[in-house]
């Protein structure tokens, strides 16, 4: 009997005991890329217990071997001509948001282009100076949902660790496996990951490139001096950057080979041909020719101006990254989301898993929600989605609030103002972040919330902690947006149609401009984020600023004077600034008693003036 008791005893304390074993923490981030820097950095900042899992070496390993050309892509613009912080980073977007001055990636690279190891240099200094806790060269793998108390997530990393997420595990380890195909002869094919960037390599050659983003247009701009003929091929149209205004599309930077194709110099753009649509096989000569599969909608055999008849050297494969999520146990792996593109992760508007409540996606997996609408794939736009991530985490995990805010109704105005003109957070996430003042009407005050998700507009309370009261309260919003027929591959976007420079046109801008919105009360439906009305209701009010060539918003007749009726319709407030003489002018001309009424429609700025007693003397 006491035996059996003492082996009961034992049972009962094995699961401690594997507790014990394991190391834990309120939050675990998997990647110490960029949005997992940053990420880190907000968690150290406010004392938080996290870890960032680092399978390499070092910070933003995808750095070290992409873009292979090592030439960056984000704009590292280092004069603006302005000293305003938050101005600069609209135009600065390789940096990292922290409290250290020198830490701004003007400080590692003179190029507006930079190269992709002073990104590296970059990264590691952030990351060591900020003290943020990276665990590198600490590989997870198994994650999967815990059954134990206390624990919600677990995973083991290939030192035969085991860890414990105890409230929050954040995947941030980005879009960064290359894309391989399969098909017959396809071995033949040279990669992006593997090629050789050595152009002399092709000096002569043909050379036929599948891919039609950046990474292609980039291996095309370094080889086009080289080779004999170089072709692209892809499935669809070039879509280039400036008419989608995505930042994943085609750049400027990179788009030196269209020239030449354009003026017949043996360069050559292909469509309706993918990778996976043609078999490779090597002809005698030693060419490599391509035969369209079962799964092609062309046939070339009939063709005797076939454009590929003559066979190339050599095939390279540039066609992009797809996320790795093999880390995942297979009963806790991800779905992927189906509207975009299937590359990237189901979530919901809170960037949590909807299948694993507390998982949750930053960096360029967050890009789900917003891809090919803004820019929440690359550092510019994530740096903001992360900082959203976390307030949000702040009030769901802490009821720590959103950071707001509170201002009497006078300076409704400026505040908006001020940030439509400085903002970096709502420039660089259009249509996504935007600024929300949820007004008072009794009180004629305004709650602000700076980049709040609109698309989480429904859930204001369980994302911010700010409760919304309808009847009571009216939102009053703004995003930064372009021309709703704006940003189409193949618009015609330097016709010259495309400025509207007539006050009575302001809702036809095209290029970024401030859209104000008003709402009387939360919805009830969910935004539906394949669609881009991510309000998902509509507002009772919409004022779009006029776009301006300087992107200054503060001419007096073309951006103040409509804004400041659009407050005073809704508000039912007059919110011209005036003197003190003037409000004395104004007192001694309106009717004296309204003044006390709920109607309130004497100036705002006067409200101080009217309830001194020299004021009250004064009427009486
Ligand atoms: C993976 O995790 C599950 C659940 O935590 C565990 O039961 C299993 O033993 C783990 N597998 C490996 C290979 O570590
Ligand atoms: C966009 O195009 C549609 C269809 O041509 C048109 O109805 C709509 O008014 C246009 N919107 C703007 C803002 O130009």
């Amino acid at each position: 009997m006491t035996v059996h008791l003492s082996l009961l005893c034992l049972l009962s304390l094995a699961p401690l005991s594997v507790i014990a074993e394991k190391i834990t923490h309120d939050y675990c981030i998997v990647g110490a890329g960029p949005a997992g820097l940053q990420l880190g950095f907000f968690l150290n900042r406010d004392g938080h217990d996290y870890v960032i899992f680092e399978k390499s070496d070092v910070a933003g390993s995808f750095f070290a071997k992409y873009p292979r050309h090592r030439q960056l892509i984000s704009i590292n613009k280092r004069f603006t001509g302005r000293y305003n912080k938050e101005f600069n980073l609209r135009h600065d977007w390789n940096s990292l948001m922290s409290d250290d001055d020198d830490l701004l990636f003007g400080k590692y690279s003179e190029e507006y282009f930079p190269d992709a190891d002073d990104y590296l240099k970059y990264l590691a200094d952030y990351q060591r100076k900020l003290g943020i806790n990276v665990k590198f060269n600490t590989e997870v793998s198994n994650i999967s949902q815990s059954q134990q108390k206390g624990c919600k997530f677990e995973m083991q990393d290939q030192h035969e660790n085991n860890y414990c997420c105890k409230r929050v595990l954040v995947i941030a380890n980005g879009i960064s496996d290359p894309i391989v195909s399969h098909g017959v002869g396809h071995d033949l094919i040279e990669g992006y990951e593997s090629m050789s960037v050595n152009p002399k390599e092709f000096d002569g050659q043909s050379v036929l490139i599948f891919g039609r983003g950046n990474s292609a247009l980039e291996t095309a701009k370094s080889l086009y001096g080289h080779a004999a003929y170089l072709n692209l091929a892809a499935r669809s149209r070039l879509r280039f950057s400036w008419d989608t205004h995505y930042v994943g599309d085609i750049r400027g930077i990179n788009n030196e080979v269209l020239d030449s194709y354009h003026l017949k110099s043996l360069d050559g753009i292909l469509e309706g041909m993918s990778i996976e649509e043609v078999d490779i096989v090597r002809r005698t000569d030693g060419k490599l020719d391509l035969i369209p599969n079962k799964k092609s909608h062309i046939s070339l055999e009939d063709m005797d101006h076939n454009p590929v008849r003559h066979g190339y050297d050599r095939i390279l494969r540039c066609i992009g990254f797809q996320w790795d999520k093999s880390l995942f146990n297979a009963n806790t792996t991800p779905a992927l989301s189906k509207t975009s593109s299937g590359k990237y992760p189901l979530m919901g508007t809170d960037y949590q898993s909807l299948q694993f409540p507390g998982m949750y996606f930053a960096g360029a997996l967050a890009h789900s929600l917003d891809w090919r609408k803004s820019a929440g794939g690359f550092i510019h736009g994530f740096r903001y989605t992360t900082r959203a991530l976390y307030r949000m985490l702040g009030w769901s995990v802490h009821q720590q609030p959103w950071p707001i805010v509170y201002l009497p109704v006078e300076h409704l105005m400026n505040t908006f103002l001020k940030r439509a003109n400085e903002a970096s957070g709502i420039y660089q996430m259009f249509g996504q972040l935007g600024d929300f003042a949820i007004y008072n009407r009794e009180m004629q005050s305004f709650a602000y919330l700076e980049e709040f998700p609109v698309s989480r507009w429904n859930k204001i309370f369980e994302s911010s902690g700010y409760k919304f009261e309808n009847g009571k309260h009216l939102l009053f919003t703004m995003t930064m947006e372009y021309g709703a027929n704006f940003s189409k591959p193949g618009n015609d976007n330097f016709g010259d149609t495309r400025v509207q420079s007539s006050l009575r046109s302001a809702e036809l801008s095209n290029f970024l401009h401030p859209v104000f919105r008003v709402f009387r009360s939360v919805p009830s439906k969910d935004a539906d984020i394949t669609k881009n009305t991510i309000f998902n209701t509509k507002p009772i009010g919409l004022q779009h600023l006029l776009e301006d060539f300087t992107t200054e918003f503060s001419a007096v007749r073309t951006h103040i004077a409509p804004l400041r009726k659009f407050f005073e319709f809704f508000t039912e407030l007059d919110l011209r600034p005036h003197l003190p003489e003037n409000c004395l002018n104004l007192m001694l001309t309106t009717h004296v008693y309204d003044a006390y009424s709920s109607n309130v429609r004497l100036p705002v700025e006067c409200r101080n003036l009217v309830e001194t007693e020299e004021s009250i003397a004064l009427y009486s």
